[in-house]
């Protein structure tokens, strides 16, 4: 309810000198230029006859029909009471529509929102992805559509794109480790290790047969690992393929440096 204040003496005044052929005029509308009293007509009826019939015989008198001191004001559309009861603008960008059932329904969703006195008006496609007004999760892409937008979790998480969970690749079993390998998952991914005396990436891990000891070389060679393999030589003063390594004489063969 706002307070009605007027121009009753104004227009009762007016009226007098102008010759009493103008009827008193209204109230000033104190529900502002964008919005009527609910009780507009039955006062302003009275308040014209009762300024024009109190003007008549008293000259600058006030009206005989006083009218109502408080008024509910009724907004054009577009428009709003605000907390003192006056009409106002409605944003409909920020606030939307009233639905009439208390709350309210958004306008241009997905859409750019011009505000303007009494109305509003939509634009062009809006990009909440560089707005940041989707709701994608933080491991997810978000891809503007007309009007709207999408998420997709990022490769290595599952969901809806609003919510993104890790997968866990180890333990699914859909990490590429090697055989010989140990498999860690991480949020958004997975690594894998190769086991010791294993050599490698990871996704490749080639056995080390000689610090394994799966090698077949002689007690006196050397093993050396190769990819896929190893190779033995004996050691100096041994000869052989390396798997079988015999002492050599020198004195025999007098390849020694005795005196
Ligand atoms: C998103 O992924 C990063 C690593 O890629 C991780 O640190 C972060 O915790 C993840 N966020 C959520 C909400 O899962
Ligand atoms: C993994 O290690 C085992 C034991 O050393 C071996 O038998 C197997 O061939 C290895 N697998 C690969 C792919 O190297
Ligand atoms: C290896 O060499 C040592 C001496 O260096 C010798 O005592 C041993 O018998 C050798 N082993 C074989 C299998 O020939």
């Amino acid at each position: 309810m706002v307070q009605v204040t007027g121009s009753k003496w104004t227009g009762a005044t007016l009226m007098l000198f102008i010759g009493m052929s103008i009827p008193c005029q209204a109230q000033d509308n104190p529900c502002g230029e964008h919005g009527q009293c609910k009780t507009d007509l039955d006062y302003q009826v009275g308040n014209v006859f009762g300024c024009f019939f109190y003007n008549l015989i008293f000259f600058g008198g006030t009206c005989n029909n006083e009218p109502p001191s408080t008024c509910e004001c009724v907004c054009l559309n577009g428009f709003k009471t605000d907390a003192g009861g006056i009409c106002v603008d409605i944003d409909e960008c920020t606030q939307g529509i009233p639905s009439g059932f208390g709350f309210n329904i958004a306008v241009c969703t997905g859409f750019n929102c011009v505000n303007s006195i009494g109305s509003y008006r939509c634009g062009g496609d809006l990009d909440e992805c560089s707005l940041g007004t989707d709701n994608c999760a933080e491991n997810a892409t978000c891809t503007n559509t007309v009007g709207s937008f999408t998420c997709s979790c990022l490769p290595g998480f599952t969901g809806d794109g609003t919510v993104c969970n890790d997968i866990d690749e180890c333990s699914l079993g859909t990490d590429n480790c090697a055989e010989n390998a140990s498999c860690t998952n991480t949020v958004g991914s997975f690594s894998c290790t190769c086991f010791p005396n294993y050599n490698g990436d990871g996704t490749t891990c080639d056995p080390d047969e000689c610090s394994l000891g799966t090698d077949n070389c002689a007690e006196n060679a050397t093993c050396t690992d190769t990819v896929g393999s190893f190779s033995c030589s004996c050691l100096a003063g041994f000869t052989g393929d390396g798997t079988k390594c015999n002492d050599v004489d020198e004195c025999t063969l007098g390849t020694d440096n005795c005196e």
